[in-house]
């Protein structure tokens, strides 16, 4: 069912206004499902219209959906401690009505990607446990893929990593000299740019002809945020704020200033957090 969300807080009231305060919380948890369905809802259909044809850059390539959650001040995760160069998790961030939204939005995609350096400070599983409110089942769980161009990331995390038979995406020579990994783990050896990074067309094309990746999430951090901003190759902008200021920390950025080509921007509200959803043409 698709309710606008302008009419959500309307629902609310009526639902609650004959409620306890427990029945009550359970109502405003039903319509968070519904606003998340609104949302997924919004989102398939632009995959549908827009998946990258002849005409965009680097195709063949999946459709992608930059999705990640800042704070008012928009940073992604604060420093830890005194220098600036380690950054904190992102767990805390945003609220945990926005998690069932993340769940939901990783369900749509067939690959959820991140890269290395919240791999090792996030150790994240990147799987769908709470969404289960979708009749179509399209992709339950999607492929993780991690950008580790020197496998130093997952070597460091060893047995700890909480990911299930990912596809780690490293430079040629990492692959051919690393002996040391999880047999769990699939190994997408992938040209490096001139910065000495992962070349994404290149990791891009390999992911969708060789494991049927049509559909990608990147979900952080802001290092590999700004990558795909640069090469203009976010199709699907899903930002999350929540109503927090973080001070010093990180944000995503971009090299160079442009105007998106944006076809649609909705918002939506999840619990206390606000969803921006602009799709991309
Ligand atoms: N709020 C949110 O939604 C959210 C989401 C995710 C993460 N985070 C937070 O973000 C922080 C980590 O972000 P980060 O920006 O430091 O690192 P990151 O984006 O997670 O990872 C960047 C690393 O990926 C590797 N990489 C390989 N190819 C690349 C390419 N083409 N472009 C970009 N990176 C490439 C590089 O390391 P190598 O050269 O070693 O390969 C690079 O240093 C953590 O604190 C995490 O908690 C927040």
């Amino acid at each position: 069912m698709r309710i606008p969300s302008r009419f959500r807080s309307l629902l609310c009231g009526i639902l609650c206004s004959t409620l306890s305060a427990d029945e009550a919380l359970s109502k405003t948890q039903i319509l968070d499902v519904l606003v998340v369905q609104n949302i997924v809802t919004e989102l398939r259909t632009a995959q549908k219209q827009f998946m990258p044809d002849a005409a965009s850059p680097l195709f063949p390539r999946p459709f992608i959906t930059a999705a990640y959650a800042q704070s008012v001040d928009g940073k992604l995760a604060a420093y830890n401690g005194k220098e600036e160069v380690e950054t904190t998790s992102n767990f805390p961030l945003s609220g945990s009505d926005s998690l069932l939204l993340t769940h939901a939005i990783r369900a749509s995609h067939d690959g959820v990607l991140i890269g290395g350096k919240t791999l090792s400070i996030d150790n994240p599983r990147l799987t769908n446990r709470l969404w289960d409110h979708d009749s179509l089942k399209l992709h339950a769980q999607p492929t993780s893929i991690v950008l580790d161009t020197h496998l130093n990331n997952i070597q460091s995390l060893g047995d700890s990593m909480r990911l299930k038979h990912p596809i780690i995406c490293c430079s040629k020579e990492a692959a051919s000299s690393c002996k040391e990994l999880p047999s769990s783990v699939v190994l997408l050896p992938c040209r490096c740019s001139k910065n000495g990074q992962i070349d994404l067309g290149d990791m891009l094309h390999k992911l969708y002809i060789g494991y049927g990746i049509k559909s990608l999430m990147i979900e952080g951090g802001p290092t590999l945020l700004k990558s795909f901003l640069d090469d203009q190759l976010v199709d699907c902008l899903c930002i999350t704020i929540a109503p927090k200021f973080l001070g010093s920390g990180i944000g995503v950025s971009t090299n160079k200033g442009y105007h998106l080509p944006v076809s649609t921007t909705n918002f939506y509200i999840v619990g206390k957090d606000c969803c921006m959803i602009s799709v991309i043409r």
